[in-house]
Formats: structure tokens, C-alpha cells, sequence
């Protein structure tokens, strides 16, 4: 991402703008928040945070702080790698308060209806803040991530978070293939609460918005090339085949 890229958006057309992630404008757009001019005040930002370290931080803090933090984690992409770098995004960004709203909203395209929208807001250099806003009872449908890792923020309301992981060995996204896959986490998402999603970990995820609506972050990483086929989503059977260890049947879907 980059602070123009709301001036690139072409009109009524998707596009990927985060791993996984296509959006198609629908708005007419009024220009970005440009970080020109606030470098000043970074440094006394710096001092602030550094001076409470367990407190919230501005959105120009958690940028002064997230920005260097991930440069040195982002190039360990083995399992202990990608948590280590997930949990120190996380936590700095578990203490941000006061984020601005994107310039705009558009529609997504991982939901079955309308009432999810995806928005930016600039400023990470190894990493995408997207907003998501979704309407009361939306759904973002069960989406694989396999190029790029993900750190889930609430901001408001209440919104089920749910990710998935194929048991045994992985599968071509072949639609009406059947495999079997584990629910790992099952998670109420509020204000200030995070779920983490790797490419070894939680790696599907998807949500559904409560009777108040929600909005969150994705700061989403991406650590490997993307690959050719578009983002598969996964169709879970309703019963557990192991209850316990909530195993399903699934297939991917166009
Ligand atoms: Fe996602």
C-alpha cells in the first residue's frame, strides 16, 4: 500500500489491493491522508510511546513503532517466524486508539450479500491496514490465506471470527472435492480483541457480523509471491465428523 493508492482505483472495475483481498470502487474519491508534513512530529511521538509503554498509542505512534519493528521481523517466514512477527505487530497494535476513518469505503467481494465494505488507511510500509465495516447479520465468507499473513483488530460491535485448517495433506481447489478440515478457533471479536491468521496457523478465516454491525483492521503481510488462482473459499458441512476436535467436511468454492 501507498498513500496514492485511492488515486489508483479504477472506476467499477475489481482489483487485489491486499493479499486476497479485491475491492471495486464505488465512490467518487476525495484523496488520501498524506503523511507529508507529520515527520516533525514523529520523533515526539517516539518519546511518548517509549515513555508509556503499556498505553495507547496514536495512529502515528503505532506507525513510528510498527513500521521498523516488522522490516526486522518479516524475514523469518518459517512457522516460529510468522508468529513472532504476528504477536509483535499485535501488540502494538492492540494499543491503538484514535485510527483514522479510511478516505473511503468500497464494496467487498467476499461477502454473499451487500453490507461489507473494505476501506485504507496508509501508512505501513511492509504491511496493509484494511478496514472492514460490515452491517448487522453480514457474513465475510471462510477464505483461504496463502501468501500473505493477517492481524485482526476489532474496533466496534461484536463479530464472529471463525478460521479453519485442512487436516492431513493439502488439496488443489478443486470445487466438489471433499477433504476434512479443523475449526481451530471460534472467537466473539470486540473492541480491542485480535485474531491471528499465518500460512501455518488459523490460515482460514472468515466472519459474521453481530445485531450492532462491526468494524475492524486487517494489517495484512504479504511473504510470498501470489500465486495464480484467486482466493479459494471453503464450504464447511454442518456436523462435525469429531466433535471434539472439530473436524468437518469441506470443499472449496469458486
Ligand atoms: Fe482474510
Amino acid at each position: 500500500m501507498n498513500d496514492n493508492l485511492e488515486d489508483r482505483l479504477p472506476q467499477n472495475k475489481e482489483i487485489e489491493v491486499s493479499e486476497g483481498v479485491f475491492i471495486k470502487r464505488r465512490t467518487v474519491l476525495t484523496g488520501g491522508l498524506s503523511l507529508i508534513g507529520l515527520a516533525p512530529f514523529i520523533n515526539s511521538f517516539r518519546a511518548y510511546a517509549q515513555s508509556t509503554p503499556q498505553g495507547q498509542i496514536s495512529f502515528e505512534q503505532f506507525l513510528t513503532e510498527a513500521n521498523p519493528l516488522t522490516k526486522s521481523l518479516i524475514g523469518d517466514t518459517s512457522t516460529g517466524g510468522q508468529d513472532n512477527y504476528l504477536h509483535a505487530l499485535a501488540s502494538v497494535a492492540s494499543r491503538l486508539e484514535g485510527l483514522p476513518d479510511p478516505a473511503s469505503w468500497n464494496d467487498s467481494t467476499q461477502s454473499f450479500k451487500p453490507g461489507t465494505d473494505l476501506g485504507f488507511t496508509p501508512g505501513g510500509e511492509s504491511f496493509t491496514i484494511l478496514h472492514w465495516r460490515m452491517e448487522p447479520h453480514t457474513q465475510i465468507r471462510l477464505h483461504r490465506h496463502d501468501y500473505g499473513n493477517v492481524v485482526t483488530l476489532g474496533l466496534s460491535g461484536y463479530n464472529r471470527v471463525e478460521n479453519y485448517e485442512i487436516v492431513g495433506e493439502d488439496h488443489d481447489y478443486d470445487p466438489g472435492k471433499f477433504f476434512q478440515v479443523r475449526k481451530t478457533v471460534d472467537q466473539q471479536l470486540r473492541r480491542g480483541d485480535i485474531n491471528l491468521v499465518s500460512l501455518d496457523r488459523n490460515y482460514i478465516h472468515g466472519f459474521t457480523a453481530g445485531p450492532d454491525g462491526a468494524h475492524g483492521l486487517d494489517i495484512t503481510t504479504r511473504i510470498r509471491p501470489k500465486p495464480e488462482h484467486s482466493t479459494p473459499y471453503l464450504s464447511v458441512r454442518g456436523n462435525a465428523v469429531d466433535e471434539f476436535k472439530q473436524i468437518y467436511q469441506a470443499e472449496w468454492e469458486d
